[in-house]
């Protein structure tokens, strides 16, 4: 059997994805082989494709770190044909071994996690692993007791896949969100989510001195670098920043006062965690949790796999908004 996936090459020191045609044979091994029905298109996965940074560690590679789909084959008792399944996170799939940019994929039954009642393979890929780290964020928040009395909370990258659903929910549980993004022309789309106000990428902060105006009780961060100081400096007393992201810089250099003047923390977060492994908050993301959530069909939209490699050219520049999933077909 012939079928189609992108894989990442290595070539004279340049990172190339080509659209190949893949037996089997091609694959990394496992027990379990799955049709594809849809895949997801995160950050790092554009980085991937295009050839940016090294989230690929070994080559040639299949890029893409979630699908979910049908399993054809398994040799391990736990799964069998038919079963509705998904394959998340982990620091190997769709980066030391292959991945999800193919029609079947396989993997190691640990890896597989399944697709519970009530929802289906796009619900698991379009919430995936940007609406999990969003739950993550907002989850960190409450337990440093940022409750939504406590004033606004910002989310920078406010149009990204994962910033998106870190609003959604957020509004969902009640809070004061204001979203900043560097897309003006996306208010309405960013209204629609729950954000209360929308601002441009240089209202995270009204100056450039240490301390600056006291404007926000939490932030949820996706771009890292210089905007992350901005929030620091603008923290209200005991203010809370979770941090997951780097889309505007791995780096920034800031002041010490937010933290000994003002109390604020600074937590990260790293949430590439394997389905299996998820818990309680993977849960509380499902149909009727309370961090399900309500605008999935608004925040994700589907690609064909031939517009794989276009769309990650398309992401990267930051042109998208949102989250793109990529169908398979039939
Ligand atoms: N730590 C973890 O476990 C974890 C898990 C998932 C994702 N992440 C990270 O989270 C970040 C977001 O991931 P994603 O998949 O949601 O990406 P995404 O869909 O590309 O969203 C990123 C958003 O950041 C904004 N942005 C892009 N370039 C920027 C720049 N140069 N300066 C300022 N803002 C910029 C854009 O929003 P606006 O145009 O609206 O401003 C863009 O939509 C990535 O860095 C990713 O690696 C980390």
């Amino acid at each position: 059997m012939k079928f189609k996936a992108v894989r990442l090459y290595s070539e004279g020191g340049q990172r190339v994805s080509r659209m190949v045609d893949q037996t089997l044979a091609d694959l990394d091994p496992g027990e379990v082989v799955i049709k594809s029905q849809f895949a997801a298109v995160n950050y790092k996965d554009a980085r991937a494709v295009t050839g940016v940074g090294n989230v690929i560690s070994r080559f040639p590679c299949v890029p893409g770190v979630e699908v979910a789909g049908t399993v054809v084959e398994s040799a391990d008792p736990a799964f069998k044909a038919g079963d509705r399944v998904t394959v998340q996170g982990g620091r190997e799939f769709g980066m030391r071994r292959d991945g999800a940019y193919s029609e079947y994929v396989r993997v190691p039954a640990a890896w597989i996690g399944r697709v519970p009642e009530g929802s289906d393979a796009f619900d698991m890929v379009g919430m995936g692993l940007a609406a999990y780290t969003s739950a993550v964020a907002v989850d960190e928040l409450v337990r440093h007791g940022v409750t939504p009395d406590k004033g606004p909370i910002v989310v920078t990258g406010g149009t990204g896949g994962s910033s998106s659903f870190a609003i959604d929910m957020l509004a969902g549980l009640g809070y004061h969100v204001v979203a900043s993004t560097g897309k003006a022309s996306e208010t309405e789309y960013l209204k629609k989510l729950g954000a209360e106000e929308v601002i441009g990428r240089d209202g995270l902060t009204t100056g450039d001195k240490p301390l600056e105006e006291q404007l926000w009780a939490g932030a949820i961060d996706v771009v890292g670098g210089a905007p992350l100081d901005k929030l620091l400096r603008s923290m209200k007393k005991r203010g809370v920043v979770c941090a997951f992201g780097n889309a505007a810089g791995e780096t920034f250099t800031t002041s010490i006062y937010p933290f000994i003047l003002r109390s604020v923390s600074l937590v990260g977060v790293n949430a590439n965690h394997p389905v299996p492994e998820r818990g309680e908050v993977w849960k509380r993301m499902m149909p009727g949790g309370d961090l399900h959530p309500r605008h999935l069909q608004d925040i994700c939209h589907t690609i064909p796999f031939a517009e794989l490699q276009v769309h990650c050219e398309r992401l990267i520049a930051g042109g998208v908004r949102g989250r793109a999933v990529v169908s398979f077909g039939d």
